[in-house]
């Protein structure tokens, strides 16, 4: 792994070229570079090690490099992306160090302008270049990341595309990095603590709501789930206000930021417990899209709130049977002291509503282990009933890739989360559509007619098995889709 990837002026980069599957010669877009190179793209590509498939790799000489972009027809931004993280394993292997980005003489314009084809390749290499090796010790057998890779182009919008590439892997792994440090060290203050810095370094704002400021406003759903914990609950307010704001535009990002969810006295049985440092991935995706906007200077005012939380069993924490009274005044029965998320959100959903008046809300959170039954690790559930709104979060995760499946959410569904004892319970009785009740519970919350959508990410934030881009650990799902959406509001 190296150490790092930027973007720079190398003296003497190799050449980086792609090639579709059954390429019979070489394209005249690449003759002249191929001259310039003593014939070696050509002979790169009569190598026996080349059929052109997604992944292959040739290297010649020291000056260039081809790799496989796979078929033709399935070629588009992921597919660009795998082959950047693919590539960034095999390039450090090889002690290569730096690059002349040329992808973008192959690759259709129909699938990618040279500036999105940067980006995604830049992306591809800066998601695959991270791991989770900063609790390695004494007894590591891992090798230390080494040596930087230095990334240009001699089109200008490929190095253009390559800039923001960078940045978008860089926030991501910024969130990946909060989402993988263990529940001991990442508690609420922790966590505030690496925003405040976080706000410092690329300039936002940043305010933290403590407990005791949190009681005093009235947040009953983040006092009672977080109250359990020696390690006090909070929520953390970051916000970008760029100098010169698209007007009308006014973005809210809110995470679930549980550091731990035991289940507390509905304890979690045994193994399902396992993993649950990830409760606060919805937090680092939003703490993530927030570094992005600025680091990229996005247009567009926008906040983030992180209600912040660790959901423990004490003689002090909330139990099943408790009836608690919401920010916004709304009731709730707790039925289940492990649905503890929509209670830090409820408080964190309205708090935002009164106190920001945004133009549109995207909350993400771990919220249900049934989204994860439902749709795997696939794509995250969405629910959003302003079609606009929809349209736009729908299209940016088309770019990005990271999928996400449109769910309903009727008024059924909110008459379904009454109570019988207060307005509405936190979970129904029984777990019938089971992450809509999340999402509809979260509706109580929301001002009505604010465009608004939810993202449950339970099974998209982490992979248990390693793939083109990622480790096993998190994968900062929403970073780079959140940033998506914001950059494109008002554009
Ligand atoms: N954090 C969990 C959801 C979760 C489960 C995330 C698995 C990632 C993987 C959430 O707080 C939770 O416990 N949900 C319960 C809700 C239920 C008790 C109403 C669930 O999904 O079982
Ligand atoms: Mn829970
Ligand atoms: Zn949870």
């Amino acid at each position: 792994m190296y150490r790092t990837i930027r973007t720079g002026s190398p003296r003497k980069p190799a050449v980086l070229v792609g090639l579709p599957t059954g390429t019979s010669r070489l394209p005249k877009s690449l003759q002249q570079l191929d001259e310039a190179h003593g014939g070696r793209l050509n002979q790169a590509r009569r190598s026996r090690m080349f059929n052109g498939k997604i992944g292959d790799l040739v290297i010649e000489g020291d000056d260039v490099v081809l790799v496989g972009l796979g078929d033709r027809e399935s070629l588009d931004l992921d597919a660009i992306r795998r082959i950047g993280g693919r590539l960034v394993r095999h390039l450090h292997e090889a002690d290569l160090h730096a690059l002349d980005v040329q992808l973008d003489l192959t690759v259709p314009e129909s699938v990618a302008d040279a500036d999105a084809t940067g980006q995604s390749l830049a992306e591809g290499m800066g998601l695959a270049n991270w791991r989770v090796d900063f609790f390695d010790g004494k007894a590591t057998n891992r090798s230390a990341a080494s040596g930087t890779l230095t990334l240009t182009s001699t089109c200008r919008d490929v190095r253009g595309g390559i800039r923001r590439g960078l940045i978008l892997a860089e926030s991501t792994n910024e969130a990946r990095r909060i989402s993988a440090t263990p529940p001991n060290i990442c508690i609420p203050s922790w966590v505030a603590q690496q925003a405040r810095a976080a706000a410092r370094r690329v300039g936002l704002q940043c305010k933290v709501i403590s407990f005791a400021e949190a009681k005093r406003l009235g947040m009953g759903g983040l006092v009672n789930v977080g109250k359990g914990s020696a390690h006090k609950p909070c929520m953390i307010v970051l916000e970008h206000r760029p100098s010169r704001p698209r007007p009308g535009q006014h973005i809210a990002l809110v995470g679930k930021t549980m550091t731990y969810d035991s289940g507390g006295y509905s304890l979690k049985i045994s193994n399902t417990m396992k993993g649950m440092k990830y409760d606060m991935n919805g937090g680092a995706a939003v703490f993530g899209a927030m570094i992005a906007l600025a680091r990229l200077k996005v247009p567009v005012h926008t906040h983030a709130v992180l209600p912040c939380a660790e959901n423990l069993v004490s003689g002090e924490a909330y139990r099943p049977d408790d009836i608690i009274k919401m920010y916004n005044g709304v009731t709730v029965e707790v039925t289940n002291t492990d649905a503890e998320g929509r209670l830090i959100l409820g408080d964190a959903l309205s708090w935002t509503c009164r106190k920001l008046k945004p133009t549109a809300i995207i909350d993400v959170a771990t919220l249900t282990g049934g989204v994860v039954v439902g749709l795997g690790h696939f794509c995250a559930g969405m629910w959003c009933r302003d079609d606009d709104l929809r349209q736009r979060v729908e299209t940016a995760a088309q770019s990005t890739g990271e999928r996400v499946w449109h769910l309903p959410l009727w008024e059924e569904h909110r008459t379904f989360m009454r109570a019988r004892h207060a307005d509405i319970w936190n979970s129904g009785p029984s777990r019938n559509a089971h992450p809509i009740q999340g999402a509809a519970f979260l509706s109580y919350f929301v001002d009505e007619g604010l465009p608004w959508t939810h993202l449950d990410i339970a099974g998209v934030s982490a992979v248990e098995k390693q793939d083109d881009l990622h480790v096993v650990g998190p994968t900062g799902f929403g970073v780079r889709l959140l940033a998506e959406v914001v950059a494109r509001s008002g554009a």
